[in-house]
């Protein structure tokens, strides 16, 4: 069983179509250059933790993602992954960030194991529909959506997609609160 070190902040981020698609053949559907800039500024600063297939998917020139602490999960201990952490289980990875603020950053495989441990959900909603091999975690019950940019409608790219960004917070939050002040 996987917890969360205490003062570990989890965030989570990615971007998917309406259909819940985030991945075909080791890359992006799509090509959404003003969802890679929301990425970098979301994350810049933090430590980023993402699976092997993700890691090999990066760009050569942004691989490690620069001014970041690049986390990388695989259970194959030969591997090499110059200018990150390689390590074998997410427990480790979690140890690694204890009392940090960390990103999970995918794929498929990690939103799917890091989804009950994580703290909020940062999605990027694609208006569209794509083909994929890899699709996103359920966003279930114990979810809040907690912000919309923009509130209603979409925001066109350049290229003419249209997408929003969601915010979602984990329930157990409001748990929390209830316990320490009766609220
Ligand atoms: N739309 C988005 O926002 C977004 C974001 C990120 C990724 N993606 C897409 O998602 C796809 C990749 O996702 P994926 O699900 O195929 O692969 P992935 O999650 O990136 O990587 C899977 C690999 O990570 C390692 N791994 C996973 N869980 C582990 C654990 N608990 N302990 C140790 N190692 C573990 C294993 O590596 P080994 O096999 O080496 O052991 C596994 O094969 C790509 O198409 C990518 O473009 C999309």
């Amino acid at each position: 069983m996987n917890e969360r070190p205490p003062g570990t902040w989890l965030g989570m981020i990615w971007a998917q179509d309406a259909a819940g698609g985030i991945g075909m053949g080791g890359d992006l559907p799509w090509h959404l250059p003003e969802d890679l800039a929301f990425f970098r500024e979301q994350t810049r600063g933090h430590a980023v933790v993402m699976g092997r297939k993700q890691w090999e998917s990066l760009p050569d020139r942004v691989r490690p993602l620069p001014g970041r602490r690049n986390i990388v999960l695989t259970r194959d201990t030969g591997y090499e992954a110059p200018g990150a952490e390689i390590v074998p289980t997410l427990a480790e990875a979690l140890e690694r960030v204890a009392g940090e603020r960390a990103w999970i950053i995918g794929g498929g495989q990690v939103y799917a194991q890091a989804i009950d441990l994580a703290d909020e959900l940062v999605v990027t909603m694609i208006d569209d529909v794509y083909q994929v091999d890899v699709r996103a975690p359920e966003i279930g019950e114990g979810w809040t959506l907690v912000a919309r940019e923009p509130g209603t409608g979409w925001t066109t790219a350049a290229n003419g997609m249209r997408y929003a960004v969601e915010r979602y917070a984990v329930e157990r939050y409001a748990a929390e609160r209830h316990e320490r002040t009766g609220a």
